[in-house]
């Protein structure tokens, strides 16, 4: 039985494309934690943040990754604060493989300002808010992966393919 996969890393990175092509890859079933939360709470993530606020939707994310541990056969792609939380840190490490995937600054803040749906970047000054949020989560992202993957310049499925072989190998070493 192969692993289950964790796709970590900062908005924009690409962790849904990615973890859905991994999905397709290795057979297991993709769940993303933010749909999961829209899906219990019934309630868009901007709802979410406008109601209870980020400690709130933190809750809500450490109730839906706490659910998955001991659940075989997923690819997980977590949104971009979910390490913040040392619960949910341990919770992510018995899930599976832990990958950070990164990519360029410049092309992080341009992927993930597109989308209005993160609260976190509705702000006067988007990227002083990326730039500041980024410089705090690198090493929290860094410590807690098995592996980091640079996807600047390379297609989703090229990525898709790398982080298996390269998760495939860290599984092949593990005591
Ligand atoms: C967040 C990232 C978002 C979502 C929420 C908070 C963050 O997920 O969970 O807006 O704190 O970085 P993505 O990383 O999928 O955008």
């Amino acid at each position: 039985m192969l692993p289950n996969f964790v796709l970590t890393g900062f908005m924009g990175c690409g962790k849904s494309t990615v973890g859905r092509r991994l999905a397709t890859l290795t057979g297991h079933r993709f769940v993303d934690t933010d749909d999961l939360i829209v899906k219990t709470q019934n309630k868009s993530i901007p709802e979410i943040f406008a109601e209870v606020g980020e400690e709130g939707f933190r809750d809500i994310e450490q109730a839906v990754l706490a659910d998955l541990v001991g659940v075989a056969g997923i690819v997980l792609s977590t949104g971009g604060g979910a390490i913040l939380r040392q619960e949910n840190r341990e919770a992510l490490q018995q899930v599976g493989i832990i990958v950070w995937l990164d990519a360029e600054p410049d092309i992080l803040f341009e992927r993930a300002s597109r989308s209005t749906r993160r609260p976190l970047l509705q702000t006067d000054n988007p990227r002083e808010s990326f730039d500041r949020l980024f410089e705090a989560r690198k090493s929290i992202y860094e410590s807690l992966a098995n592996f980091r993957f640079d996807s600047t310049n390379i297609d989703h499925d090229t990525v898709a393919r790398r982080v298996l072989e390269q998760a495939m190998r860290f599984h092949a070493q593990r005591p």
